[in-house]
């Protein structure tokens, strides 16, 4: 190997080393609180499984998938809302009518409920929400500007238990997903019972 080249390889390697520790050293300044807590409420939305039902699935060559273009944004507008059937919770037909509901919507003595648009979406999400709100609505189950119990089987009883601290961490990472306007339908009640909306 010639000199030159020694010279060269010796320059690279001493511009790499010093692009790490410029890197790591910035990464520790960009690391603020706000960073921290959007990396935590990320990882809470994860562990929490909110995408198996606030994330519609899309049909691919690998079959159903969460469809990362429309993540968080709850029960499709377009999808059509099936028809409750008349008959008794738990009888053949109900059981027959729950296989064919996706994972954005869900049935049960509360009736047809469908996951709501969690992305910052200013008028279809949650984009209007104050920290506040969403830690509000999460610990006491109750929508602040719908005036009404928020439905099963948004699992709140679960994540009501969290500290504050993680529930604005969740609110802090939504609030940096792709909006996504998406206007969910109403809650349809069960048949003969008036509706909370
Ligand atoms: C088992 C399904 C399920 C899971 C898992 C789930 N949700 Fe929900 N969520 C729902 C449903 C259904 C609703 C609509 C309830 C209603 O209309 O009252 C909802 C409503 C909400 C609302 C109220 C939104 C609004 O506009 O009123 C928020 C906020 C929310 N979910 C956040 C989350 C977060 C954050 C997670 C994960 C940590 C999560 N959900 C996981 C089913 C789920």
């Amino acid at each position: 190997m010639s000199g030159r080249v020694t010279i060269v390889i010796a320059a690279i390697l001493c511009i790499t080393a010093m692009t790490l520790l410029y890197s790591s050293a910035s990464e520790k300044e960009t690391g603020t609180p706000a960073d921290k807590r959007i990396a935590r409420g990320k990882q809470l939305v994860i562990e929490g499984n909110c995408d198996y039902c606030h994330t519609p699935l899309v049909e691919t060559n690998e079959g159903l998938v969460p469809d990362m273009k429309r993540r968080l944004s709850g029960h499709p507008r377009d999808a059509e809302i099936p028809r409750l059937p008349a008959n008794e919770i738990g009888s053949p037909e109900w059981i027959e009518f729950l296989g064919t509901l996706d994972t954005t919507e869900w049935a049960g003595p509360w009736g047809l409920v469908f996951a709501k648009n969690i992305t910052p979406d200013p008028e279809t999400g949650i984009g209007k929400w104050t920290e506040e709100i969403f830690v509000e609505t999460i610990r006491t189950g109750r929508h602040i500007d719908l005036k009404r119990d928020v439905l099963p089987p948004m699992p709140r009883q679960d994540y009501g238990k969290l500290g504050d601290e993680d529930l604005k961490s969740i609110f802090a990472y939504l609030m940096t997903v792709a909006p996504v306007r998406n206007a969910v339908p109403k809650p349809v009640p069960l048949p003969g019972k008036k509706s909370g909306e």
